[in-house]
């Protein structure tokens, strides 16, 4: 299981070396393990789920966890960011995310399993860069009617925090959203379907 914290996580491998599989992700700490492995291992952690407490993600907070080398966040949203989220409909490309790549039990607005969490890969849908997580509300280089989101300094893109991507805008789609599942109130499994999906 991943804390979100490198340095634990570093020592959890130091320790359980002998009798890890799979499941580790914290971007940046992930990567020196994995190449350390023997083929078969680091071919099994590629594909692999990976679980991770979530304990520590305050209301509004994110952490990147990697699955499939791929940084995905795992955001944990307010009761206010949810409520700005139903009000950005007509000002989106796709709303509904018909054309979205994402598993169908995460369906409407929020996208999510459950409404209090939003588990999207970070890479912009338009050339692949990773957008700025920016929960503020009109910040002033976003302007008066952001409502917090994400922004890819790439080109520009802007999604909101459900990662729906606005209109006009660089990016054809919105954010990816991962197979995941939550095993129990603190722990996420991504890379995994609900068990009754
Ligand atoms: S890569 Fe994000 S806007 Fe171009």
């Amino acid at each position: 299981m991943n804390n979100g914290d490198v340095s634990q996580g570093r020592r959890r491998f130091l320790i359980g070396a002998t009798s890890v599989v799979g499941g580790i992700g914290v971007v940046g700490a992930a990567v020196p393990f994995v190449a350390s492995w023997n083929p078969s291992a680091k071919a099994e952690a590629a594909g692999a789920p990976v679980t991770v407490n979530i304990s520590k993600i305050e209301p509004g907070q994110q952490m990147t966890v990697e699955w499939r080398g791929k940084p995905v966040w795992v955001l944990r949203r307010t009761p206010e960011m949810n409520e700005n989220i139903t009000t950005l409909d007509d000002r989106l490309r796709d709303p509904e995310s018909q054309t979205a790549s994402q598993p169908s039990y995460v369906q409407g607005p929020l996208r999510s399993v459950r409404e209090e969490y939003a588990v999207l890969v970070g890479i912009c849908t338009h050339l692949g860069c990773s957008p700025q997580f920016r929960p503020e509300v009109a910040p002033a280089d976003l302007g008066p009617n952001w409502l917090g989101g994400f922004y890819c300094a790439c080109h520009g893109s802007r999604y909101d925090l459900a990662g729906r991507v606005y209109s006009n805008q660089p990016a054809p789609d919105n954010l990816e959203i991962p197979p995941h599942r939550f095993d129990d109130d603190v722990t996420l499994t991504i890379g995994l379907d609900p068990e009754a999906a």
